[in-house]
């Protein structure tokens, strides 16, 4: 079947360093497999701009759209805060482009996390959720958008069709997990979540196996930190979904461990973490890879269906985790190097 195409973006500031790092244990997870794979690198973001004065060039949309996965480390910072264009941009773009309308994002708490977790370990244990964030449409890209001098717009738009195609994504989901959805919006002010919540209950009814309860977001944002193994599947708007996220990412300690997933129609999935490009620790060698390093393993179980290599890779995690062989973040003292190098170590010896 020959080699896989692999776009890599790699992305501004820390982007690069985890990039690196999850390419390392991508090439020690596969060697000696009959996973063959090809790297492409691309122009984005920052990068982009610098390189050829656009955050998405065309031929980085051309390749990426003939590729088999792609893989995206992190984008933007203040280097390019004040551009005409920002790097952002390039990110909304490649969503849109590719049509990526489903971003899932999984927040699971191992034991050998308990301790790292801001909560109670009471509280957190069994947590084990996934929201389903709608990512090319809402606040992000509805029509018109303006910003004058003295009033700005931005519209918060949703077809039907742009929800159930995210309802359908998170109703499947649940029924290869614990048959729980969370409807998530705020559909006692706006009226893009009174639709939002109209067609949740429609699902509802169309999955009588799936049980399904309704939060509103502000609601939500507490019941997140207050009993966050209550919850299950959360299907959620573009940036209902983008704050959530976050913070349901600090459950488990840190943000610098959790991947992401984006599904389009018909084309390849794009694979991010789901923090950022971390301006404040870049250049310092400090990174936690782990973000990345999950993102390749999500992205080898998801689109290529090699769950050996997955399960390898998830076992190194699980390793450098249970031995707080962890970045400062993680409340550890390795750099990006020594982590990745524990990790590949840990893969040979496995191999
Ligand atoms: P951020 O996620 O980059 O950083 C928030 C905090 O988390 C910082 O203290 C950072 O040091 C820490 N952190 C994030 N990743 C880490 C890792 N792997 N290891 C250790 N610590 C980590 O958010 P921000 O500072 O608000 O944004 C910085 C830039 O990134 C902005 O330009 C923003 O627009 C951009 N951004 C890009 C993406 C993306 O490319 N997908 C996502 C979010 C933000
Ligand atoms: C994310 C990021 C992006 C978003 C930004 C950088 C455009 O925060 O992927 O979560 O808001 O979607
Ligand atoms: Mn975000």
């Amino acid at each position: 079947t020959g080699k896989k195409k692999i776009v890599v973006l790699p992305g501004d500031y820390i982007g690069p360093e985890i990039m690196a790092a999850g390419l390392t244990v991508l090439a020690a997870a596969t060697q000696g497999t009959d996973f063959k794979y090809e790297l492409i690198e691309c122009p984005f973001g920052g990068a982009g701009i610098d390189q050829v004065g656009d955050p998405l060039p065309d031929e980085t949309i051309q390749t990426a759209q003939q590729a088999d996965a792609i893989l995206l480390s992190a984008i933007g910072g203040p280097k390019w805060d004040q551009a005409p264009v920002r790097p952002e941009a390039g990110l909304l773009g490649i969503r849109s482009a590719l049509n990526l309308f489903a971003n899932i994002r999984p927040t699971q708490v191992s034991p050998a996390q308990i301790e790292r977790s801001p909560l109670k370990g009471e509280n957190v244990t069994g947590t084990d959720f996934v929201i389903v964030r709608e990512l090319t449409s809402g606040a992000y890209f509805g029509q018109p958008r303006r910003l004058d001098q003295d009033e700005a717009v931005d519209t918060m738009y949703y077809s039907r069709a742009e929800i159930e195609r995210i309802m359908a994504v998170g109703f499947q989901l649940a029924q290869q997990r614990k048959r729980h959805v969370t409807v998530v919006d705020k559909s006692n002010v706006l009226a893009t979540s009174k639709l939002w919540r109209q067609i949740g209950q429609e699902f509802s009814h169309r999955y009588p196996d799936v049980q399904v309860d309704y939060r509103y977001v502000d609601a939500m944002s507490m019941a997140i930190i207050a009993h966050p193994a209550q919850f299950d599947v959360v299907i959620t708007p573009n940036l209902f979904g983008d704050i959530l996220s976050d913070e349901a990412a600090q459950i488990t300690g840190s943000i610098g461990q959790i991947p992401s997933m984006s599904i389009g129609v018909n084309g390849p999935n794009l694979y991010e973490p789901i923090h950022g490009s971390a301006p404040d620790i870049a250049g310092k060698g400090i990174a936690n890879p782990l973000s990345m390093v999950n993102t390749v393993a999500m992205m080898m179980a998801q689109s290529f269906n090699e769950n050996q290599i997955a399960h390898k890779i998830q076992a190194a995690v699980d390793y450098v985790i249970a031995h707080k062989i962890v970045t400062s973040d993680m409340g550890g003292s390795q750099t990006t190097a020594s982590m990745t190098q524990a990790l590949v170590d840990f893969i040979r010896e496995e191999n």
